[in-house]
């Protein structure tokens, strides 16, 4: 049987099953299996029904160098809590240094492809030695976020970085995340009671208004088809 048919059986097999539980399958069958946390409220959800099931699950952050004070903040009240070191993986230096000499700090909002040079420097590159000996890659990703995340399955086998991707709260409402957060005391990025739903660098992420898209805050210069930095793209 190949690999992506035996995690078409997995996704059947765990449809109806519940999150804790998912979570579980692949941490009791599956050596190294890492959760990547953003430190926005999903990843937070995820990361304490992670370490209630094993203390020493593997959970990483890519520090893209951009990020807000607040979810450094967040990343300190989570070690504290639960006793454990987020691993950090940070970008090559000599990779930022020769992107801030082609197209300057803030050069990302001059074109899509220095836009994205830059997400491949900050956040492409450094995924790519994370997960290097990752078996299970588990996400925070919810269908509902975004069009581009629709149609995503619980477990699917991730071509671009060689990996089963496991998106736990895929069916997950923002409703059922904040549900979550509160009744299990989960410290939680103080950005989002500033209107951020979503988590990114400090400079391409902003707040949203009332009535607009979850997504509209991340990259809001942009068409939304085009609003993946790569870490999700098919
Ligand atoms: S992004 O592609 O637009 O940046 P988003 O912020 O929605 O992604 O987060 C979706 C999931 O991608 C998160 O739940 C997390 O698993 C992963 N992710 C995003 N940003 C990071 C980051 N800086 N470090 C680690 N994982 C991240
Ligand atoms: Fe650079 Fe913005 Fe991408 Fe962060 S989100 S890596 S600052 S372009």
């Amino acid at each position: 049987m190949s690999k992506i048919e035996d995690l078409e059986n997995i996704n059947k097999k765990l449809e109806n099953t519940s999150t804790t539980e998912v979570v579980a399958y692949f941490l009791d069958n599956f050596k190294n299996v890492a959760l990547s946390s953003s430190l926005a409220a999903e990843d937070q959800v995820l990361t304490d029904i992670l370490l209630k099931k094993n203390k020493n699950a593997s959970i990483f952050t890519l520090d893209t160098g951009r990020l807000h004070p607040e979810t450094y903040d967040v990343m300190d009240a989570t070690n504290l809590k639960y006793g454990i070191k987020i691993d950090v993986f940070f970008p090559n230096n000599e990779n930022v240094q020769n992107l801030y000499h082609t197209q300057g700090i803030n050069g990302h909002f001059e074109s899509i492809e220095n836009r994205k040079n830059c997400c491949n420097i900050r956040k492409i590159e450094p995924l790519i030695r994370a997960l290097k000996d990752v078996e299970v890659w588990i996400t925070g990703l919810r269908a509902s976020q975004s069009v581009t995340r629709t149609n995503m399955p619980l477990v699917e086998w991730d071509e671009n970085f060689q990996v089963i991707k496991v998106n736990p709260l895929i069916n997950w409402s923002e409703e059922e995340v904040w549900e979550y957060i509160k009744s299990n005391r989960v410290p939680y990025n103080k950005l989002h009671d500033r209107g951020f739903p979503s988590i990114g660098c400090a400079p391409c992420t902003r707040a949203i208004k009332d009535g607009e898209d979850i997504r509209a805050g991340r990259w809001w210069w942009e068409n939304p088809e085009h609003k993946e930095c790569g870490l999700h793209k098919k």
